[in-house]
Parts: C-alpha cells; sequence; structure tokens
C-alpha cells in the first residue's frame, strides 16, 4: 500500500464529506458547509492522504500567527485504512506546516470517551491540558465533555 499525501483543493470537498460521514453517523458528521468553510479558510490548511487518487483520509488545521498558536480542527480516515499510521502522518505534516509559519504551540479538542483519537494525539506527543464540560451539542459515545490538548512545538 502506498499513500500519497497533498494539500487538499476545492474539489476534494465531495470526497472529504464522504470520508467524514463514513467516520461520524447522521447527526455527528460535520455538515459539508462546514467542511467547505475550513477548505477555505485563509488561515487553514487541509492535507488529504490517498489510494490510488482516491480520498481515504485527511486532516483540517488553522492557526493565528499573530499569536503563534495553531488548531487542529479534525482528523479522520476511512475504517479500511485505520490503525496504519496514516493520521499520525498527517498530523506529523500539519506539525511541519505550523513551524514553518512561526507557530509554537498546537491546542485540539477530543471528545473524552474518543478512544482512538485519545491515542493518536498522545502518541503523537499532545497532553492533557483541561476537560471542558458540555463542549459538543450532541452526547456521542455516551459524552458531552471534552479534553483540551496542546502539544508544544
Ligand atoms: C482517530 C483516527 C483519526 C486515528 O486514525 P488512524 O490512522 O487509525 O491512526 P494511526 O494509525 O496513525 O494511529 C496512531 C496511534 O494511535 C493508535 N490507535 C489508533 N487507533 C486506535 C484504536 N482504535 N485503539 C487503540 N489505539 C489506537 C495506534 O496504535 C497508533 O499508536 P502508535 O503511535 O503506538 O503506533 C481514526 O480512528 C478515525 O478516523 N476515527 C474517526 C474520526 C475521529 O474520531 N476523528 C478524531 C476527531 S477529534
Amino acid at each position: 500500500m502506498s499513500i500519497q499525501y497533498r494539500k487538499a483543493v476545492f474539489s476534494d470537498l465531495n470526497e472529504i464529506y464522504s470520508v467524514e460521514t463514513a467516520c461520524f453517523p447522521g447527526v455527528y458528521a460535520y455538515s459539508k458547509d462546514l467542511l467547505r468553510y475550513f477548505l477555505e479558510r485563509i488561515d487553514g490548511w487541509t492535507i488529504v492522504a490517498l489510494d490510488s487518487n482516491c480520498l481515504i483520509g485527511f486532516i483540517m488545521a488553522s492557526a493565528d500567527a499573530s499569536k503563534g498558536i495553531g488548531h487542529i480542527d479534525t482528523v479522520d480516515i476511512l475504517p479500511a485504512y485505520k490503525q496504519r499510521g496514516i493520521a499520525k502522518i498527517l498530523i506529523k505534516k500539519i506539525e511541519d506546516k505550523m513551524k514553518s509559519i512561526g507557530i509554537k504551540k498546537i491546542q485540539l479538542e477530543v471528545r473524552t470517551t474518543n478512544t482512538p483519537a485519545i491515542t493518536l494525539y498522545k502518541n503523537s506527543g499532545y497532553i492533557f491540558e483541561k476537560v471542558l464540560k458540555d463542549y459538543y451539542f450532541h452526547s456521542y459515545l455516551d459524552s458531552r465533555d471534552a479534553y483540551g490538548m496542546v502539544k508544544d512545538l
């Protein structure tokens, strides 16, 4: 398996939305409008992972360069491609991009019960900073709470 990585382009939106809905059922998926906003924002980056030109995962992040703080908005991998190290590579690529523009710290939020994502972030060097009670509107995986996690670059 040879996975390719590249910066997203606007025409990736439909495939990005398909991956999002494969990862999160029903109301728990981000809307296509929100994903379009993340994709188009000028202070953000989306990197996609491809297998034979099919989009199988992505990461979306943004940064406030004036404060030196970045934020990982989401990372999704199609179920059939999970646990092959692809999300970890996407995080590394976003961190390299952030470092190149002078970002010193990356923040993110993750549902307190999302064990795969928490493991991914911990193993990528992120540490728990705080608990955010009722951070999410919907209860999913039995929780509305999030952990705020951070990493100094
Ligand atoms: C969370 C998610 C992005 C991880 O993607 P992935 O490509 O499978 O992750 P990786 O293969 O890069 O794994 C990174 C580390 O996390 C660990 N990990 C990943 N999934 C795991 C699981 N289900 N259980 C335990 N550990 C897990 C891996 O073993 C790996 O550990 P290592 O550093 O010791 O090698 C993926 O499960 C996913 O898309 N989930 C649904 C969407 C989601 O919840 N996104 C996060 C939103 S905050």
